[in-house]
């Protein structure tokens, strides 16, 4: 159902859902595979665990769970809905999208549904995207959803980068309404891909156009696997930086002070990371939503997952500043901005 737009037109989240894969891997899993040790990882990036798929467990499974527990949360169907937008950087596959396949496991239909990638900063961006739709008046209720099945693209031989990551999903339900002082706030996108390079996992798709003389190349890689690869160091100083300008970016935006915001939920890479952005806002960390140590990087799926975690907690009141933020390969990063619309 469309509406019409209207400058009065504020998008609320109505519904929040998570979903965690059954299987957990702790770090001494890792140290019997790799050459590590529960020590180092806990010390330079604060995970004690992570959620790792079953075989045949695909991201769009996740992100169903995760979607019909928003529903669930906001009392309403998909049959309520007006379109369904899909984060992820692990699409099952090339096409079609990974958000059709959550549209038809939810039992939806017609409504437009599409994948965006940002990595880490998808949901980020989605919630960006999806409210400018929303404000103009194109969708009353979405579903946006972040998941993520990253065990599928790391180097389980890789300790630079296999000890990093983890499998989950979160979703939101939005609905347009009127504005009560509460909702979407502006948010702040950045990306630089002059840094692409330092933070990527290579296509596996390797086939060639048809030669002159007519015979196609279709030289796949038989596993079809493409691994993370991460310069984490250089990652890292720029991340701490970056997310430092793109906060006080979007206080500005919106006119507030740093004494303003209640809550930091910020995509969990590394423990380190979030508490530089934490110390940047004068903010105490028990105002910043820590997920890392339970469910290390979940690209795009952290800061939905990290949202639900702080609403479960129960903890959030209406009218609250909330400041959701990430930093991706790309680099794509950004942030937003809402004060929290449920009672
Ligand atoms: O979500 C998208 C954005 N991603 C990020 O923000 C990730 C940003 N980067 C990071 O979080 C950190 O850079 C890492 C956690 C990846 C690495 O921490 P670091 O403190 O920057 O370590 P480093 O890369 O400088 O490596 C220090 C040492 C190296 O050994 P040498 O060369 O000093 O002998 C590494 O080989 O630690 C070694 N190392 C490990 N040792 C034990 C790297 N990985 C491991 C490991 N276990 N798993």
């Amino acid at each position: 159902m469309n509406t019409l737009p209207s400058t009065e037109t504020v998008v609320h989240i109505r519904g929040v859902g998570a979903y965690l894969p059954e299987r957990i891997m702790h770090n001494d899993e890792l140290a019997s595979m790799v050459d590590t040790t529960d020590e180092w990882i806990r010390s330079r990036t604060g995970i004690e665990q992570r959620h790792l798929v079953a075989v045949g467990q695909l991201t769009a499974d996740l992100a169903a769970q995760a979607a019909q527990a928003a529903l669930d949360d906001a009392g309403l169907t998909v049959a309520d809905m007006d379109a369904l937008v899909l984060a992820t950087t692990t699409p099952d596959m090339i096409f079609p999208s990974t958000a059709s396949m959550v549209q038809a496991r939810l039992g939806g239909k017609e409504f437009p549904a599409w994948d965006i990638q940002a990595v880490c900063s998808g949901f980020v961006y989605g919630l960006a995207q999806v409210e400018g739709m929303m404000r103009a008046g194109m969708f009353r209720r979405v579903l946006l959803i972040g998941a993520e099945s990253m065990s599928r693209i790391v180097d389980w031989s890789d300790r630079n980068t296999c000890v990093l990551f983890g499998d989950g999903a979160g979703a939101v339900v939005l609905e347009a309404g009127e504005n009560d002082g509460c909702g979407l706030m502006r948010s702040v996108l950045h990306c630089d891909g002059s840094y692409r390079e330092l933070l990527m996992a290579e296509h596996a798709m390797r086939g060639q156009p048809p030669h002159t003389d007519r015979q196609t190349v279709m030289d796949m890689d038989a596993a079809g696997v493409s691994a993370i690869q991460m310069r984490g160091n250089e990652v890292f100083r720029v991340a701490v930086t970056k997310l430092g300008e793109v906060v006080n970016e979007v206080m500005a935006a919106n006119g507030v002070q740093k004494s303003d915001i209640d809550w930091l939920v910020p995509h969990q890479a590394n423990i380190r990371i979030l508490q530089a952005t934490a110390k940047k806002l004068n903010l105490p960390q028990e105002r910043m939503v820590v997920t890392v140590a339970r469910h290390a990087n979940t690209s795009a799926a952290s800061v939905p997952l990290a949202l639900h975690d702080l609403y479960q907690r129960g903890e959030l009141k209406r009218g609250q500043l909330l400041l959701l933020e990430a930093f991706a390969g790309g680099f794509a990063w950004g942030a937003n901005m809402l004060r929290w619309s449920r009672d």
